[in-house]
């Protein structure tokens, strides 16, 4: 096990070194409870109720015995909250993705992938079979002339893409990729898990587009985000649902999600569909913190999405500024390389509606005078 220090010192050399730290008591400014779901308290009960009915975990998985009406209710449900005729549950947005995606594209066919994809994508992507192309990011041009000259020489080609950009906030351009998918006979692939709750009236980015479903599209999206419970979920036609239900392994070799989580994520549904306002007051609420933070030295990255991240560069001063913040009893982490490029190390501001606008004016006092800025 000798060379497992080397690799530690390494990263600590590089200031890529990662801790966990305690959050409890901490301000939290950078989790991805956008709208302040998990500690609601309907949202809590609901989850609470189903708890003391069906006990801690699920016992085992989707095919065997952890399928519940909790499950079945849920998915109804999330199908109708994205407009597609079916939807799946998985324990994770990461094994929905490692599961889904090799059965959509495989021997012969093609994967093309934006570059800044989350990891869960990419780890997805090499699980096919397919050839992979990356390309540049939201650079739809250059995905057209490669289909241009190359479709030809593949069966099925899968686009994949996040629908908000995890890490810079901004959003996947859904109107010109349902372009080429018709145009090139595309499958495409949504990674949701930021746009839901957050965007198109908390129903995602094709909502936000003005998109309706189409057949050939594979809309994924995560429960631990906007809606503040656990696992995920892929939508679409019945027939991938099925496929998924048969093929997808991460489903059936795993333990499905605990039915208290389901209960919790399909009470924080009702609460969107039943009052969409929510949705739009945390983007005033974010465009709010924009308006606070705009003025940093940072390069402040807004894109209308509640991820504004605060570009540093340097890893050693993203990690100097988080640490003061931490010290003060604020937590917001310092993003290195390799979630995002080396030499691109940010403060990976997330708004919720948890904050009052009096903790984003603190938090921007204190970035002001963590990174020595005198107007
Ligand atoms: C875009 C995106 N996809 C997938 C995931 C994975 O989801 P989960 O945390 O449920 O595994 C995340 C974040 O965790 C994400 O940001």
């Amino acid at each position: 096990m000798d060379w497992i220090p080397d690799i530690l010192s390494r990263l600590r050399a590089e200031e890529l070194y990662r801790e966990r730290i305690l959050s409890e008591g901490l301000k939290d400014f950078c989790s991805n409870d956008y709208l302040g779901f998990r500690n609601h308290p309907e949202v809590v009960s609901s989850a609470v109720k189903a708890l003391e009915e069906t006990g801690l975990g699920s016992a085992a998985s989707q095919l065997i015995s952890g399928y519940t009406r909790y499950h079945r209710r849920l998915e109804e449900a999330l199908a109708r909250f994205k407009g597609t005729p079916a939807c799946v549950l998985f324990g994770s947005g990461y094994l929905a993705n490692v599961g889904t995606i090799p059965l959509l594209a495989g021997e012969g066919d093609l994967i093309l992938s934006d570059e800044l994809n989350h990891a869960s994508l990419i780890d997805a992507c090499r699980l096919s079979k397919a050839e992979r192309k990356i390309f540049p990011h939201r650079d739809y041009r250059w995905v057209r002339s490669f289909l241009e000259r190359e479709r030809r020489l593949y069966n099925r080609v899968l686009l994949v893409t996040d629908g908000v950009f995890s890490m810079d906030g901004d959003l996947a351009d859904l109107e010109e990729l349902y372009r080429i998918s018709e145009k090139y006979d595309c499958l495409l692939y949504v990674d949701d898990a930021h746009g839901t709750g957050t965007v198109g009236g908390g129903r995602g980015v094709l909502a936000e587009a003005g998109l309706r479903w189409r057949e050939n599209v594979i809309l994924m999206g995560t429960l631990s985000k906007a809606l503040g419970s656990y696992g995920a979920f892929v939508c679409g036609s019945r027939e991938l649902a099925d496929l998924l239900v048969n093929r997808a392994r991460s489903l059936i070799f795993s333990t499905s999600l605990p039915p208290s989580l389901c209960a919790g994520a399909l009470k924080a549904v009702e609460l969107i569909e039943k009052d969409p306002g929510i949705v739009e007051s945390l983007r005033k609420k974010t465009e709010k913190a924009y308006s606070l933070l705009k003025g940093l030295p940072f390069r402040v990255l807004y894109h209308g999405t509640p991820i504004i991240p605060l570009v540093v560069g340097e890893e050693r001063e993203a990690v100097r500024i988080s640490t003061a913040l931490l010290e003060r009893g604020v937590l917001l982490r310092a993003v290195r390389y390799p979630t995002v490029p080396k030499g691109s190390a940010r403060l990976r501001l997330t708004v919720s509606l948890r904050h009052e606008e009096e903790d984003l004016e603190e938090l921007a006092e204190l970035l002001r005078e963590l990174s020595g800025y005198t107007p």
